[in-house]
């Protein structure tokens, strides 16, 4: 893919970009599949799941730099000056059209970009993310809250250049770290959710909960998930690391409970309104689906009794050993590993001799990058 940033060295972000896409998916599925080989002989691959290889990032995270009267809205370089890519070909239309207007709004704010070389300003990130429906949730990660009344002042000029900017918030991340964002949030809209409608199913995303990356390709994961649920036809249902529910919305059926896990709250509560919204709508599939907040390995080792079949998408991180071993020793029939790191994949796999891989699937969420999520079927031997 051709790429100007890329071919002028200001960003090196997408490290296999002169590698042709098929041959980057050919490559990511053999690293996989080699990694699980040892673990799981004769594991069936299914057909990898291609991306768009363009304009598939439905989320933007971009670091503001440079001045207030000409920010940059991109990526930091080796010195920390700010490399603008608003025009990065990852974004699709919905995103590259609101970077210019979300420049121009620093500028008649005064949001004074962050500095990291001199740990000076307010304004670190604009995150951005876009609906399938078109819709914007807009966040502002500041310093501190000195500009969130200039803010708050000039938010109606920007609703007027961005008709679909329905959420907008404002993280504070005062500390000089590498972390993309604070604990503090404030939502300066009416609206606090983004729906995200994925398979028909509303996924309605609150400003500090995760969403995959790439949502056409997360909504064949969550296809494929049904798919193998359906297969196995489980009496019960866990969703581990649910964030707002993809995977447990998708696998509820009438007289099946269903659970999902999750820390954040607020992913949570998003996940609750959408179970309500569908009872409310008739659908007696959600009869029996509730989602809790707590630690997912916690929540799990203090169940009497596992689920029939367990869906599990934890971080890149992985499950780790303690949760790993439990669902080795548990009564689950079947459990559906959905993950972003092929190394901790392949680790907890190790920790579960008593489950058999039997089908995988690449989900290129990913392209240009050497990273891929990977879902595999276990079943209990
Ligand atoms: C890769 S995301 C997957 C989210 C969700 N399954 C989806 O399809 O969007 C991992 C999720 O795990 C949550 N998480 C992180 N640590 C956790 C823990 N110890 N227990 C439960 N959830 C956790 C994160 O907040 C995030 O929502």
């Amino acid at each position: 893919m051709f790429c100007e940033y890329y071919d002028s060295g200001r960003c090196g972000s997408c490290t296999i970009i002169e590698t042709p896409y098929p041959q980057q998916l050919a490559h990511k599925q053999a690293r996989v599949a080699a990694l699980l080989e040892p673990l799981a002989p004769g594991l069936t691959w299914l057909p990898s799941v291609a991306s768009r290889p363009t304009e598939f990032r439905t989320k933007a995270k971009m670091v503001v730099a440079g001045t207030i009267d000409a920010p940059t809205i991109g990526i930091l370089d080796a010195q920390g000056e700010g490399q603008d890519l608003r025009e990065c070909p990852l974004y699709p239309a919905g995103l590259a059209a609101a970077f210019p207007h979300l420049a121009t709004f620093v500028t008649l704010a005064r949001l004074e970009p962050y500095s990291v070389p001199h740990r000076r300003g307010e304004l670190k990130h604009v995150l951005v993310t876009l609906a399938p429906n078109g819709d914007l949730m807009v966040r502002w990660v500041l310093r501190s809250t000195e500009a969130l009344a200039r803010i708050r002042k000039h938010l109606p000029w920007l609703m007027e250049q961005l008709p679909r900017l329905t959420v907008a918030s404002v993280n504070v991340q005062a500390e000089h770290k590498a972390i993309l964002e604070g604990d503090t949030e404030t939502v300066l809209t009416d609206r606090e959710t983004l729906t995200m409608t994925v398979n028909g199913v509303d996924l309605h995303l609150r400003p500090q909960s995760f969403f995959q990356t790439n949502t056409d390709v997360a909504a064949s994961l969550y296809r494929q998930a049904s798919t193998w649920i359906d297969e196995a036809a489980p009496a019960s249902l866990w969703d581990l690391y649910c964030g707002v529910g993809g995977f447990a919305l998708h696998g509820a059926a009438p007289g099946r409970p269903v659970t999902g896990v999750e820390t954040s709250a607020q992913a949570v509560a998003s996940a609750r309104r959408t179970r309500d919204d569908r009872l409310a709508g008739g659908d007696s599939a959600m009869e029996q689906v509730s989602f809790v907040t707590d630690d997912a390995v916690a929540w799990a080792v203090r169940q009497a009794d596992a689920a029939q079949a367990i869906v599990v998408n934890p971080p890149r991180r992985g499950l780790g050993e303690e949760l790993s071993r439990w669902l080795d020793g548990s009564g689950a029939s079947t459990v559906i590993y959905s993950s972003c790191n092929p190394d901790t994949l392949a680790r907890d796999m190790a920790w579960m001799p008593s489950l058999t891989a039997r089908e995988a699937r690449l989900f290129d969420m990913f392209p240009h990058t050497t990273h891929g999520e990977a879902a595999v079927v276990l079943q209990r031997r």
